[in-house]
């Protein structure tokens, strides 16, 4: 009896430590990747959610560029965020807050955010029901909680940039960064090495790399084909826009990105609800933090668009039936 588990053991103790062997090797081999690749969002990584990639640039940590994304449930949504995590995934450092307008975080932004392979933060907040009207900005609430939550959350010793990411628009890859195998390197390029020095990239002077608040223009927006800063000797002084040209940033919220230390140095910096009119929202925020002179142009001093103001086409559910006809449940 005895010896019969014992020769049982000694056969199987040795496929035991080869699988183990295996799989240790897998998970190194999968970490270097991740570390050295920028591409290292994958399905698998998902449940992290607090991952950051470090990319040495100059011997420091790429800055993460947080994207703020106030978000509420219409049949769209999850057509609309999927379009944005399919860009924001080839992002490197990259970390993505989502906001959602309701009482809880819902189930399908949960799955989905679980699911996306994205390093981020989820948070809600209910839009009380008196500024639920037309005319009202929208939003407000979403963009403060997730500015809260940064102010919480990061410290001075952290690089980043923050950048308000409505889900309705397209954002070019270009926005976030011109990274390109190329060897070229201009003064304003900043070498960028990948942890593991596997590659060289370099890292133009793009929105990551906003010292204080930069702006560029935006496509499909104000009832024109683009608004745009106006760049006078790499400064901006004035705004093309089709809209209240007299606002002080004349700007819509895609068009701006703030560095994290501005955020984190004016405590007091929100969007208001108290006296601000639609439109007016982007202004009354800048106007805590900068001045026109400070503004950073980017996208080649604001003479490309990067960002569009899509918006999804109103769905037409005509057909909907009115009792559930589909043997399944299905999300859409
Ligand atoms: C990074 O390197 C570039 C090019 O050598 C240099 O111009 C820049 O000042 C450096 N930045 C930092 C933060 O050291
Ligand atoms: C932007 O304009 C400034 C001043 O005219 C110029 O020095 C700089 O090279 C321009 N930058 C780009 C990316 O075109
Ligand atoms: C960004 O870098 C590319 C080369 O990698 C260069 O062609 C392009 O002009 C640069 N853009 C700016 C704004 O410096």
């Amino acid at each position: 009896m005895k010896s019969q588990f014992y020769s049982r053991f000694f056969i199987i103790l040795p496929w035991a430590l080869i699988v183990i062997i295996m799989i240790d090797m897998d998970t190194k081999r999968t970490s270097a990747r991740s570390s050295g690749h920028f591409y290292l969002s994958r399905l698998g990584n998902a449940r992290r959610q607090d991952r950051t990639t470090r990319i040495a640039y100059n011997g420091t940590t790429l800055p993460v560029i947080y994207a703020v994304t106030p978000t509420y449930s219409r049949p769209q949504q999850k057509a609309e965020l999927t379009r944005l995590a399919n860009t924001f995934r080839q992002v490197p450092s990259f970390h993505w807050i989502v906001v959602e307008d309701s009482n809880v975080r819902t189930e399908l932004v949960s799955r989905f955010l679980a699911r996306s392979g994205l390093s981020y933060t989820h948070l809600h907040v209910l839009t009380p029901r008196r500024y639920k009207r037309t005319g009202m900005p929208r939003a407000t609430e979403q963009r403060n909680a997730a500015l809260g939550w940064l102010r919480l959350h990061r410290s001075p010793q952290d690089p980043g940039v923050v950048f308000f990411a409505d889900d309705d628009n397209t954002y070019s890859l270009e926005l976030f960064e011109e990274i390109t195998h190329h060897t070229l390197f201009t003064s304003q390029c900043t070498k960028a090495v990948s942890g593991t020095g596997q590659g060289t990239f370099l890292l133009n002077s793009t929105m990551r790399l906003t010292r204080r608040v930069s702006v560029w223009p935006v496509g499909l927006v104000g009832g024109r084909r683009y608004e745009r800063p106006l760049v006078d000797k790499g400064r901006v002084v004035s705004w093309y826009t089709g809209w209240r040209a007299d606002r002080p940033f004349a700007i819509d919220m895609a068009g701006f990105c703030v560095n994290l230390q501005v955020v984190l140095d004016n405590p007091r910096a929100l969007f208001k609800r108290r006296g601000s009119q639609p439109g007016m929202q982007e202004s009354d925020f800048l106007k805590q933090i900068t001045k026109v002179e400070e503004l950073e142009p980017k996208a080649e001093n604001c003479t490309r668009v990067l960002v569009w103001h899509t918006r999804t086409e109103k769905v037409n559910l005509g057909n909907e039936p009115k009792h559930r006809q589909d043997s399944i449940h299905i999300e859409v």
